[in-house]
């Protein structure tokens, strides 16, 4: 049986004050839930504060992102060996904003925000063995953008993303491991990928995982589902056989929103 995930990227959200106090409401609600694995993701500057306020809880902590170097002349990045000393087990690669891919700040377009954002196939994969080799368990993101769904190419760009990010990595490693589908179209606008579809290819992510692994190691792998994930469509969601929760940015935002997420999490492995 896996356990239910349910993960908060905050993104770009919060000043401190605002991360203690979502912290707090978060873990008043959720902190000591035990039938679900519970990660909250703020900004890097706001891990200590949220550290603190989820200390006595079940509630893990995560970062947003990583490079893949320990230290070193890399200016304004974030090393594993930072990202554990705040406290975090978790940390995202290879979210779709991180690869330039969505969220065009003023008028930028897509090449513009390749060259911001930066992350490939290549770099997510260095930072997912950099993660694990520091002990820290990578939330691997993957998804389509519009153009290439319309196109039929869903599950080729799904699988191929899946692929490349877990070259290298060791059979051993893979439990390591969160798998997070989200389809680029569906992230921030509130239009939510139908349930029955977000299952067919988390499952289609399931198969990926299994042949690059091993059968044993795909059904133990828990493979979530990102994009407008909300109080309202949740529980459809969880219902999913290849649904094992959710990586949820704007309801992740809100602790009554989240909580009723949390709770809905929690129920669905009963
Ligand atoms: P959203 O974001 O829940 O605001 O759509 C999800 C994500 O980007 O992880």
């Amino acid at each position: 049986m896996r356990k239910p995930v349910m993960a908060g990227n905050w993104k770009m959200n919060c000043d401190i004050a605002e991360a203690e106090a979502l912290a707090d409401g978060v873990t008043a609600h959720g902190g000591q839930v035990e039938d679900a694995l519970v990660i909250l993701c703020p900004p890097f500057v706001a891990l200590t504060t949220v550290q603190k306020s989820i200390a006595n809880s079940n509630i893990k902590l995560g970062g947003q992102n990583m490079f893949w170097e320990d230290e070193g002349a890399f200016t304004g990045e974030t090393s594993p060996k930072m990202l554990l000393a705040c406290g975090c087990e978790y940390v995202i690669i290879g979210h779709s904003e991180r690869r330039g891919r969505f969220g065009a700040p003023d008028e930028a377009d897509v090449e513009d925000l390749d060259a911001v954002f930066g992350d490939t196939d290549a770099t997510v994969n260095r930072k997912v063995r950099s993660a694990l080799d520091a002990g820290l368990k990578p939330i691997i993101c993957c998804g389509e953008l519009l153009g290439e769904r319309q196109a039929g190419d869903t599950d080729a760009v799904v699988a191929g993303q899946v692929e490349a990010a877990l070259q290298g990595v060791a059979a051993d490693e893979a439990a390591n491991i969160i798998i997070a589908y989200e389809p680029v179209w569906a992230i921030g606008t509130g239009e939510v990928c139908d349930a029955d579809e977000a299952n067919r290819v988390c499952g289609m992510v399931r198969e990926t995982v299994a042949d690059v692994f091993s059968q044993d190691v795909a059904d133990n792998m828990q493979v979530l589902y990102g994009g407008s994930v909300k109080p309202e469509n949740v529980e459809g969601l969880m219902a999913q056989e290849h649904i094992d929760g959710g990586l949820v940015g704007g309801a992740s935002l809100d602790a009554a929103s989240f909580g009723a997420l949390i709770d809905a999490a929690a129920a669905s492995a009963q």
